[in-house]
């Protein structure tokens, strides 16, 4: 095991929705360089709560890169230094013994801060409950291979489909733009023969939806592409765009 590094890190501390705000530094003694930086979060929560201090607040869940709980601006950089990893896979090793690090919540006025590291991103479900789902009649399920998809599109389609809803695209944005969350979710649906009834509202109504939660519109910054920890490509935004189009249009 690699010696336990200490750190310095410089974190914004928020009790409450309305309440102001702060950076406030710490030391962090002790951290393994094979702790995530999650676990490193553990650590100082233990010494501040030995302390008598109020722990800092994150959100968590799987741990594994799957759920899209987490997430926090690392040294400027959304789910920090390492590409295409979530917050709670980026690993200590990545830093030095000595660094400060300075630790910010998502920073989007449509994303609130909750408290601390926390932000409310429901504003991401409300774009998906706008239109991204298909509607089907009850009843047996399909035979599996009714419907062949090509390999090239049934790819294409996965791909989107693997965005965890983390909100690191918006975090990014200078826009504050979730162009990149939307284009994914409304790419997976329109790229399968299954999601063509509803394309065109899809489409309309998830675009509204986004806009009317105070999102920011894209200027082809590629930043949210950048900082996607499942690699989702801005062709989904171009994709997205074209879908508008299309239904606007007809
Ligand atoms: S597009 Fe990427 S960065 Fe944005 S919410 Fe989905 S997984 Fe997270
Ligand atoms: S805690 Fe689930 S993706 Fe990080």
């Amino acid at each position: 095991m690699s010696k336990p590094m200490n750190l310095k890190v410089v974190v914004w501390r928020q009790p409450g929705p309305d309440a102001p705000g702060k950076m406030v530094e710490y030391e962090v003694r002790g951290v393994p360089p094979e702790a995530s930086f999650l676990e490193m979060l553990d650590i100082l929560n233990e010494q501040l709560i030995d302390k008598g201090e109020e722990p800092i607040a994150f959100d968590s869940d799987c741990r594994e890169g799957i759920c899209g709980s987490c997430g926090a601006v690392v040294d400027g950089v959304a789910h920090g230094p390492w590409r295409g990893a979530t917050l709670c896979q980026l690993h200590m090793r990545h830093f030095s013994d000595g660094d400060t690090i300075y630790i910010e919540p998502w920073r989007a006025r449509a994303f609130p801060v909750i408290k601390d590291l926390v932000v409310d991103r429901s504003a991401l479900d409300r774009i998906v409950q706008a239109g991204g789902y298909v509607s089907f009649n009850t009843g047996s399920a399909p035979e599996a291979n009714s419907i062949p998809i090509g390999r090239e599109v049934a790819e294409q389609a996965f791909d989107a489909a693997t965005c965890i809803g983390c909100g690191a695209c918006v975090a990014q944005c200078k826009n504050a733009s979730a162009y990149l969350f939307t284009a994914a979710k409304i790419s997976h649906l329109a790229l399968l023969p299954q999601g063509q009834p509803e394309a065109k509202r899809r489409a309309l109504r998830m675009l509204e939806q986004h806009d009317a939660e105070g999102f920011g519109a894209c200027s082809n910054e590629g930043e949210c592409e950048a900082v996607c920890p499942k690699g989702i490509s801005i062709a989904n935004i171009a994709r997205m765009v074209r879908e508008v189009l299309k239904a606007r249009l007809s």
